[in-house]
C-alpha cells in the first residue's frame, strides 16, 4: 500500500513538505490504541535477532538513523514499526533554524536523497524538558540514542564547550551518546574529526560523562584510509563504546540524475562506499570498538554485509523513505529467514554463514 497509494502522494510534494505531512499523519502513531494495533502488524520477535552493543540490549539491529526524528516526536511510531534502536537529533545546544529551503531534494531515480537541512533543533533545554516528559509514557520503548552536534553560530574553537553543554543536559535520558563531527551542512564541523581536536572533544565529554553512558562518534564517507585509523586509534585512546559509519558523502558518483545542489548524498549510490569504510573499520578495530553500519540499506542482503563487514547492527534513513513503514519488518524477516535457512543461531553466525557464502561465489 505504501508503494502504491502513499508514496506517489508524497513523492508529489516538495520533500520536505511531504516529510512533515507524514510527521503530522505519523503522530497518531503516539495514541496508545494505534501504537498498539501497529506493533501487531509490524513487531517481529525472535531470540536470534538480539545483540548486546556497549552494555545495552537491543531486540533486533536495525535502527533509525539520526536526522528523522531531530525533536523527539514520534517515539510511538518507530517503536510501532519495530526499530531496535532510535538514535535521536542531531540536537544542537543553542536553538538554530537550520538552513534555508528547499533543503532537502529527492533523486527518485537514483533512490537517494542530497539533503543540507544545517541541523534545525529546538536546542538542547528544549530537548530535554520535552523528552523527559514523554519518553515514560511509550510502551516498549527501545533503547535511545541522541545524536548531538555543534551550533551553527559558535566557532570551532569553542565547540568543545558547546558539545559539552548538549552532553550534560542529554546523557542523563539517552541509552547512548553520538557525537555527531560528520554533517556536510555545518561549516568547518568535519575538521572536528582532525586528530587534535578530535581527541580534546572526546576527552572533554568522557570527563563529564558521571552517567557512564556509551559515547559513539558519527563518521563521513569521505576520509581517507589514513584519518580513518586516526580516528579509531583517538576513539581507543579515548575509551569511546564505538563508530557508526557513516553519514551523507559530498561525493557524487554513481548518480544518473543531474543536480547539482549542495549538501550530503544519501541512499542507494552509497551503499557501497559505506559499506567499504565499515569493512575497513571493521578490520582496524580488531573488536576494539563496536560499530553500527549505516548507508544506502534498502534489503536484508544490505544488513548482513555490513554486520558480515564487522557492524554489530545498521540503521536506515533513506531506505525508509523509498520502501515505507514495512522495511524494518522486511529487513529482520530476511534475516530470521536466512538464519532458519542456514542453521544459524545468532547474528553473529549469520554474517559468518553469509561471509562463507560469498567467499565462495
Ligand atoms: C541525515 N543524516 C543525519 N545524520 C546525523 O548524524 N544527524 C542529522 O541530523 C542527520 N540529518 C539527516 C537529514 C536527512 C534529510 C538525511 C537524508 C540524512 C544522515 C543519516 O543519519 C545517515 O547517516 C545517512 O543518510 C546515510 O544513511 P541512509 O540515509 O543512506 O540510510
Amino acid at each position: 500500500m505504501y508503494r502504491t497509494l502513499i508514496q506517489p502522494a508524497l513523492f508529489a510534494l516538495d520533500p520536505e513538505t511531504a516529510h512533515n505531512t507524514m510527521r503530522g499523519l505519523a503522530s497518531v502513531a503516539n495514541l496508545p490504541a494505534v501504537c498498539r494495533m501497529a506493533r501487531k502488524i509490524y513487531h517481529v520477535s525472535d531470540p536470534r535477532l538480539a545483540v548486546s552493543v556497549a552494555g545495552i540490549d537491543f531486540e533486533n539491529p536495525i535502527g533509525l538513523a539520526a536526522g528523522f526524528d531531530k525533536n523527539a516526536e514520534l517515539l510511538g511510531l518507530w517503536t510501532a514499526l519495530g526499530f531496535g534502536h532510535i538514535e535521536l537529533g542531531t540536537v544542537t545546544a543553542q536553538a538554530q533554524p537550520g538552513n534555508t529551503r528547499p533543503r532537502i531534494f529527492r533523486l527518485a531515480r537514483d533512490r537517494a536523497l542530497i539533503n543540507r537541512m544545517g541541523f534545525p533543533s529546538q536546542g538542547a533545554d528544549a530537548f530535554a524538558r520535552h523528552l523527559a516528559s514523554t519518553r515514560a509514557k511509550i510502551p516498549h520503548l527501545p533503547p535511545l540514542g541522541i545524536n548531538i552536534g555543534k551550533s551553527k553560530v559558535v566557532e570551532l574553537d569553542m565547540a568543545l564547550d558547546d558539545y559539552r553543554y548538549s552532553f550534560v543536559k542529554l546523557a542523563p535520558l539517552a541509552d547512548y551518546v553520538t557525537v555527531n563531527v560528520s554533517s556536510p551542512n555545518t561549516p568547518n564541523l568535519r575538521q572536528l574529526q582532525d586528530r587534535e581536536r578530535l581527541s580534546e572533544l572526546l576527552s572533554a565529554l568522557n570527563s563529564c560523562n558521571q552517567w557512564n553512558r556509551p559515547i559513539f562518534l558519527k563518521v563521513a564517507p569521505d576520509l581517507t584510509p589514513s584519518a580513518l585509523e586516526e580516528v579509531v586509534q583517538c576513539c581507543i585512546d579515548n575509551s569511546i563504546a564505538g563508530i557508526i559509519a557513516t553519514n551523507t558523502t559530498l561525493g557524487r558518483e554513481g548518480l544518473t540524475t543531474p543536480i547539482s545542489e549542495a549538501g550530503g548524498l544519501s541512499g542507494a549510490p552509497i551503499t557501497a562506499k559505506s559499506l567499504e569504510v565499515v569493512r575497513f573499520l571493521g578490520t582496524a578495530i580488531k573488536g576494539r570498538l563496536a560499530l553500527i553500519g549505516v548507508g544506502g540499506i534498502f534489503r536484508g542482503e544490505d544488513v548482513l554485509a555490513m554486520l558480515a563487514a564487522g557492524a554489530s547492527m545498521v540503521q536506515v534513513y533513506t531506505g525508509l523513505i523509498y520502501e515505507g513503514p514495512g522495511l524494518i519488518r522486511a529487513l529482520n524477516r530476511y534475516l530470521i529467514r536466512f538464519m532458519d535457512t542456514h542453521g544459524c543461531r545468532s547474528l553473529s553466525e549469520a554474517a559468518t554463514a553469509w561471509s562463507d557464502i560469498r567467499r565462495v561465489a
